[in-house]
C-alpha cells in the first residue's frame, strides 16, 4: 500500500482502490486493434466503449468513477495521488493494463488554472473573463481563445478540463457571473459552445457547467433553487442546451446547489429526464467537487463519476459502491452505465488515439508570446465602450497630460477568484491585497496600463495617483487635461458581490469628474455593476476582467489602435429596485418567480430602462443597419439584412435580430446575432437563421415545445435597445420535441 493508499484508507475507509496508474506510452496506446479491438478508431465510440468494457473487471469499472482531488488538502489530511498533477483540480486513475489513460482535469474557464495550496504555480496564458469572451459576441473568437486554453492544457498534461461555464446570469450580484457567458441563453450557449468546441479541438476532454440554476454563491452547497421546470427550460437549460449542441460536450458537471428539491448531482429529473431521456445526450455526468451526497440516489438519477474526494463526506463511489454493489443494493448495470458513458467520451474527443506524454511546468516563451496575442486580441473585441459624449475616446496622441487614477493601474489589471484562477508569468502584480488565500488570492495581472498608455502617447505627461483619497485624485486631475479613472471590483467563487463598487469608489469618481468634465472612467468588474456618476463623465469603458494581456488592451483601445466592438451580454440596471429579485441572494430556498424573466426580458417586462441595456456598445465609427427580410418555412425562419459601415474608421459591428411574440414571458428575445467587420463605406448582406425554440414556448404538460401559429415581429439594431427596422412575419403552428434540434 502506498502513502497515497494509507492516507484515503485513514480517511474515509476506501482502501480498495487501485489508485496506481501511468500514461500509456504512445506504443500502448497504439496497440494492434487485434488484441485490442477497440483501438480501432473507424469504429463509434459508443461500440467502442461496448468492447472494452466487456474485458473490464468490477476494480476496473471502479477506477474510472471516482475522481481525487490532485492538489495536497491539508484540513482533511490528504495528500494528493502520486501520479497527479500536483496543483491541479482532479485525478482519476487509468487502467494500464487495458490501456485507459488517466484522466487529468483541470480547470479552465480563462486558461490552465492552479488550485491556491499548490507550492508550484503553473504560469500560464490568462484570456479574459467568459463574460468577456461573450461581450465580443464573435464565436470564432471564442474558439480561438479555447483551441489557445486547449493547447496549453495539452502541454501541461492535462486531458479533461472543466471549462464550460454557462449558468445565466440570473443576478448580477452573483460572484461567479465572470466565469459565465452572461443573461442570455443564445448568446451564453453560442459563445460558451464556441470556447469548449476549441478546447476540445486538442482531444481533450471539456465538461460544461453547473448543470444547474447555480445562479448564486451564497449557501451553495446548500440551497434549494426553486423554478418552474417549464422556465428553466427556456432559460438556464436552454443555455445548456445550446452549448452542448454546438460543442458536441461530452462531459457535465453537475452542481452543488439542490434544484427544486434533491441535489443537482443525484436529480432524476436534470440527470435523467433531461439530459438524457429529452436531449438524447449519450455523454458522462461528473459532480463538482464536494457534490457528491450519496451513492443509490446519485448513481440511479444518472451521476457516473464523483470528483475531487476527500471534498465530499464519503467515497461515495469507490468503496461505498463497492459494497453497496455487493450488498445488491445497487445494481451492477448502474455500474456498466456509468463507466460506459465515460469511455464514451474519452472515445468520442480522442483521448486514446492522442494520449498526453508531457506535463511540462514551465511554458516555452515562444508558446506564451503567440498566444498573448490571443488574450490581446480577446480583450480588444471584449471592452465594451459604454459612454462617449462629445467624441472624448479615442484619445488623441498629441494628448499633453494625462492622470491615471487608482485600480493598481501602474502594475496590472485584476482578475476573478476562486477555482479558475490563472497564474501568469511574471506572478502577481499587487501581492497581499486580501484575502490572500481561498477564494483569493487576489490577483492582479502583470500588464499595467499605465505603462502601455505611456507607451501610446509618449509625449504626454502622465502621472498615476493611487485613487484612495478622493481630494488628491481631484487635484490631479484638475492639472491634467484628461483623466483616467479605473475602478475594480473583485469577484469570485464562494461568494456574492454588491453591485455598489466598493472602497469609496464612486466618490472618487464624482470628485474626478466634478473636477475636469474630460474624466473616462475604466472598470474592471467581474459584471454589471452601478454607474451613479454615470452622467458625470464623458467616458466610459466595461473593460471586465481583461487577461494577461488586458493593460496593453485597454490602452490599445483608449487610443484608437482598436476600436471598440464589445457589447454588453447583461443589462447594466440603475438601482437593485431594477432587479428581478431586489434584495440580496437568500440561504435556504431560493424561489425564482421571474421564471424565463431573465435579464433585458424582466426589464423590458416592466417597462424599465437600465443604465446600459443589454448589448449596448459603442464604436469609434458607425454602422446602419437595413433591409431586413424574413422567410418562414413552419418553425425555420431565415432573416437576411444588411449593415453598412457608415463612419470614418474600420470597424466591427455586432447585428442583433430580436423576435417578439406573443402570450411570452418578455416583449422580446434575441433571436441571432452576427458580427461583421466593415471598411468605411462598406456594407455586406448576412443570413441568419432564427433556432425554432425561440420562437417557442415549453409546454411543461406535453413536455415539448409549442411554436403558437400567427404574427411575429423581428426587430433589427446594434443594441436591444436600438431599433433600427421592424418586419412582421407569418408562422404558422407546430410543436418540436423538447429535445429537439437543428
Ligand atoms: C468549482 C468548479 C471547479 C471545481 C474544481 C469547484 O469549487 O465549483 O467549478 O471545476 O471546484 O476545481
Amino acid at each position: 500500500m502506498n502513502y497515497v493508499k494509507l492516507a484515503l484508507a485513514g480517511l474515509a475507509g476506501c482502501s480498495a482502490i487501485a489508485l496506481t496508474s501511468a500514461a500509456p506510452t504512445p506504443a500502448t496506446a497504439r496497440q494492434s486493434t487485434v488484441t485490442r479491438p477497440w483501438m480501432n478508431a473507424k469504429l463509434p465510440a459508443e461500440t467502442r466503449a461496448k468492447l472494452l468494457l466487456a474485458q473490464m473487471t468490477q476494480d476496473e469499472k471502479l477506477t474510472l468513477v471516482m475522481g481525487y482531488f490532485a492538489t495536497d488538502f491539508p484540513p482533511r489530511q490528504f495528500k494528493a495521488p502520486a501520479e497527479a498533477r500536483l496543483g491541479s483540480a482532479g485525478y482519476v486513475p487509468g487502467v494500464p493494463r487495458l490501456g485507459i489513460p488517466a484522466q487529468w482535469q483541470t480547470d479552465a474557464g480563462i486558461g490552465v488554472a492552479t488550485q491556491g495550496g499548490a507550492p508550484k504555480k503553473r504560469e500560464r496564458t490568462a484570456l479574459p473573463s467568459n463574460l468577456a469572451t461573450a461581450a465580443t459576441w464573435n464565436p470564432d473568437l471564442a474558439f480561438k481563445g479555447g483551441a489557445m486554453i486547449g493547447s496549453e492544457a495539452r502541454v501541461s498534461g492535462f486531458n479533461v478540463m472543466l471549462a464550460g461555464g454557462v449558468n445565466l446570469l440570473r443576478d448580477p450580484r452573483n460572484g461567479r457571473n465572470f466565469e459565465y457567458g452572461g443573461e442570455d441563453p443564445l448568446l451564453a450557449g453560442t459563445m460558451v459552445g464556441a470556447q469548449i468546441a476549441g478546447i476540445q479541438s486538442n482531444h481533450i476532454i471539456s465538461t460544461v457547467k453547473h448543470f444547474a440554476i447555480n445562479d448564486q454563491e451564497t449557501d451553495r452547497n446548500n440551497g434549494n433553487s426553486v423554478i418552474d421546470p417549464a422556465a428553466a427550460r427556456m432559460s438556464d437549460l436552454l443555455a445548456f442546451q445550446f452549448a452542448i449542441e454546438k460543442s458536441g460536450a461530452s462531459a457535465v458537471m453537475c452542481a452543488y446547489n439542490r434544484v427544486n428539491g434533491p441535489f443537482s448531482c443525484e436529480s432524476p429529473w436534470l440527470l435523467d429526464q433531461v439530459l438524457r431521456r429529452d436531449w438524447k445526450w449519450k455523454g458522462y455526468v461528473m459532480s463538482d467537487w464536494g457534490g457528491t451526497h450519496s451513492t443509490k440516489a446519485a448513481i440511479e438519477a444518472g451521476l457516473d463519476q464523483q470528483s475531487g474526494f476527500p471534498f465530499d463526506q464519503k467515497p461515495y463511489f469507490g468503496a461505498e459502491l463497492k459494497q453497496a454493489l455487493a450488498s445488491g443494493t445497487v445494481a451492477p448495470e448502474m455500474l456498466d452505465r456509468a463507466a460506459s458513458r465515460i469511455l464514451y467520451a474519452m472515445f468520442r474527443h480522442g483521448l486514446f488515439e492522442h494520449p498526453i506524454t508531457a506535463a511540462t511546468m514551465d511554458l516555452p516563451d515562444d508558446m506564451l508570446a503567440r498566444n498573448a496575442v490571443i488574450s490581446r486580441a480577446d480583450a480588444a473585441e471584449a471592452m465594451v465602450l459604454l459612454k462617449n459624449d462629445g467624441a472624448i475616446l479615442p484619445l488623441s496622441r498629441q494628448v499633453r497630460s494625462i492622470v491615471v487614477i487608482g485600480g493598481h493601474a501602474d502594475k496590472g489589471v485584476l482578475t476573478g477568484g476562486g477555482s479558475s484562477l490563472v497564474y501568469p508569468k511574471g506572478g502577481n502584480a499587487v501581492p497581499g491585497v486580501k484575502p490572500t488565500f481561498w477564494p483569493g488570492p487576489v490577483m492582479y495581472y502583470p500588464s499595467s496600463p499605465l505603462d502601455a498608455i505611456r507607451r501610446q502617447a509618449p509625449g504626454a505627461r502622465t502621472d498615476f495617483v493611487d485613487g484612495t483619497d478622493p481630494a488628491a485624485a481631484a487635484a490631479a486631475a484638475r492639472a491634467a487635461d484628461v483623466a483616467i479613472v479605473f475602478a475594480t471590483q473583485w469577484a469570485g467563487e464562494s461568494f456574492d458581490v454588491s453591485l455598489t463598487l466598493p472602497e469609496n469608489q464612486d466618490q472618487v469618481i464624482a470628485a474626478v469628474a466634478e473636477a475636469n468634465p474630460r474624466t473616462i472612467v475604466v472598470l474592471e468588474t467581474g459584471g454589471p455593476v452601478l454607474t451613479p456618476w454615470r452622467d458625470k463623465v464623458g467616458g466610459i469603458v466595461e473593460a471586465w476582467f481583461p487577461g494577461t494581456a488586458g493593460g496593453e488592451a485597454i490602452a490599445d483601445m483608449l487610443f484608437g489602435t482598436t476600436i471598440p466592438s464589445g457589447h454588453l451580454p447583461a443589462s447594466f440596471p440603475r438601482g437593485l429596485d431594477q432587479l428581478a429579485n431586489p434584495a440580496a441572494p437568500a440561504r435556504g430556498d431560493v424561489t425564482y418567480n421571474e421564471g424565463a424573466t431573465v435579464g433585458y426580458k424582466w426589464l423590458d417586462a416592466h417597462g424599465e430602462k437600465p443604465a446600459f441595456a443589454f448589448g449596448h456598445g459603442l464604436s469609434y465609427t458607425s454602422f446602419a443597419y437595413g433591409g431586413l427580410t424574413a422567410k418562414a418555412d413552419k418553425g425555420a425562419v431565415t432573416a437576411r439584412f444588411t449593415i453598412r459601415n457608415t463612419g470614418k474608421v474600420r470597424g466591427r459591428a455586432v447585428a442583433q435580430l430580436y423576435v417578439a411574440g406573443t402570450g411570452w414571458e418578455a416583449p422580446k428575445r434575441l433571436a441571432g446575432f452576427r458580427k461583421v467587420d466593415l471598411a468605411p463605406g462598406a456594407a455586406t448582406s448576412v443570413s441568419v437563421a432564427v433556432d425554432p425554440r425561440l420562437l417557442a414556448t415549453f409546454d411543461g404538460t406535453a413536455n415539448r415545445w409549442a411554436i403558437a401559429g400567427g404574427t411575429y415581429r423581428l426587430t433589427l439594431g446594434g443594441s436591444s435597445d436600438q431599433i433600427a427596422q421592424a418586419i412582421a412575419v407569418k408562422i404558422g403552428p407546430m410543436t418540436l420535441p423538447a429535445g429537439w434540434h437543428p
